[in-house]
């Protein structure tokens, strides 16, 4: 293949542009040179089509349904492996050996609990707040408690483990904040789901054992969700880290950008999309009528998605798993049945078959949370906790990398052209 590519602009004029290739031979135009050789930048808008970086952490084919981390695919991953391990080769680039993987779990272990002066933090929220909101705004405090994170050449490290660790801590402390219970301290002797499990449902005055169930299914969901490249949230992060922000400014501000509803907020939109269609007496149909017919910019929330135009290779796992799940917790949820209907419906009309709208991850995630007794409001953090690893492996590749400039877009200026000023006397 040839090594450049040719555009002819409408005066005649032409340009040669570098093609660059990545290992699964997808091919990229390097535009960087075009404003400087030619004066014309590129538009495109939502970032459609513009790769931001180069990256050796996550590779995607949305047209044929592949997701794999560091090149293990992403059912090998969530059968196999565990969060913390997933984590290591996200961050690390490679599988731990038995020793790298102690001394990792024995740092996330040590570093799981956050400053005692931060609990006042949680005691100023209304119970009403949304859990995002807290730990968004916690995390970025973590850097006011560890202020050499704002030293660019210290190392990062331990600063990874620390933030790996207490982000499970400060996600199950908000939640038994909010239900007005006594914060459960982390138990050294868990291990990391399970400890997040046990900070989440274990009272003082009961006895609580972890279901082996319900952390294996954490560990499945949280593998799931760890990385998927160039997304809103991880794009954030880079965009905040290329100015030299420290990491935890980086991933809080990845947090609040996973928020919206047409990200990470779809989880809970999707439980709460059930919800109304089951209280209307599950006129499912009904429901996609409106949302084919744009009523009120109604749309089939967890389906759809920027890159997969194939069924998300992620649903496809988390649909097995909630029918397992469910069945294991002995647990009936009428919302599978209405999320089952709904998608076999979709599937076979043309409305979303012609648009390629297939379930995401977040149509069947939901219902596991919820089986597993963690409330809607809670759904995005989790998918935050499941992400922490992917945007903390993100931000480091960027800051590693020699060629990684600030992130600053280009425009159209589409306002007006210079006028002088009117004084309020003229304007009236
Ligand atoms: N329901 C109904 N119609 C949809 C849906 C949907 N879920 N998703 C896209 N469409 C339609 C749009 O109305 C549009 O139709 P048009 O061509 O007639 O105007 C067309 O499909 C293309 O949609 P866009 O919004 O342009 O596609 P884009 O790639 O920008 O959006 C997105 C992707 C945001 C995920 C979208 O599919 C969506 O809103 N889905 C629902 C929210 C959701 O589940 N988000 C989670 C995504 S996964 C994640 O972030 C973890």
């Amino acid at each position: 293949m040839s090594t450049t590519a040719k555009l002819v602009f409408p005066d005649g004029k032409e340009t040669d542009l570098d093609v660059i290739v990545g290992t699964e031979n997808e091919p990229a135009i390097d535009i960087s040179s075009l404003r400087s050789k030619t004066g014309y930048v590129t538009l495109d808008t939502g970032y459609m089509n513009t790769g931001s970086t180069k990256s050796a952490i996550t590779y995607l084919d949305g047209e044929a349904g592949i997701l794999r981390y560091r090149g293990y695919s992403i059912e090998d991953l969530a059968e196999h492996s565990d969060f913390v391990e997933t984590s290591y080769l996200l961050i690390n680039g490679k599988l731990p050996t038995k020793d790298e993987r102690a001394t990792f779990s024995t740092q996330l272990t040590r570093h799981s609990l956050i400053h005692e002066d931060m609990h006042q933090f949680f005691a100023g929220y209304p119970p009403t707040s949304h859990p995002m909101a807290v730990l968004s705004a916690m995390v970025t405090s973590l850097s006011a408690y560890y202020p050499d994170s704002l030293d660019r050449n210290a190392p990062v490290e331990l600063h990874i483990t620390r933030l790996l660790s207490k982000v499970r801590t400060i996600a199950a402390f908000s939640y038994k904040k909010s239900i007005g219970q006594p914060l459960m301290y982390p138990k050294n002797s868990l291990r990391f789901c399970a400890n997040f499990l046990h900070m989440m449902f274990a009272v003082p005055s009961e006895d609580y054992e972890v279901s082996p169930v319900l952390e294996k299914a954490l560990n499945q969901l949280l593998i799931l969700h760890a990385d998927h490249e160039q997304n809103c949230s991880t794009s954030t992060v880079r965009m905040v880290g290329s100015s030299g922000a420290n990491l935890y400014a980086s991933i809080a501000a990845g947090i609040l950008a996973l928020w919206g509803p047409l990200h990470g907020g779809a989880n809970q939109a999707v439980i709460e999309m059930l919800e109304e269609v089951k209280l209307s007496g599950g006129n499912f149909k009904g429901f996609l009528d409106d949302v084919k017919n744009k009523k009120d910019n109604r749309r089939l929330m967890g389906f759809g998605h920027r890159v997969y135009k194939n069924y998300d290779p992620r649903a496809k796992i988390l649909k097995k798993m909630c029918d397992e799940v469910l069945v294991h917790l002995n647990v009936q949820d009428p919302l599978l049945d209405l999320a089952k209907g709904m998608e076999e419906i979709a599937l076979k009309d043309d409305y979303f078959i012609s648009k390629k709208l297939y379930p995401n991850v977040d149509f069947y995630s939901g219902i596991l949370y919820r089986a597993m007794g963690i409330p809607t409001n809670m759904f995005t953090v989790m998918f935050a906790l499941g992400r922490l690893p992917g945007w903390i492996a993100q931000w480091k590749e960027m800051v590693e990398d020699k060629d990684t400039k600030i992130g600053r877009p280009r425009q159209i200026y589409t306002g007006e052209k210079a006028r002088p000023y009117v004084s309020q006397e003229q304007r009236g």
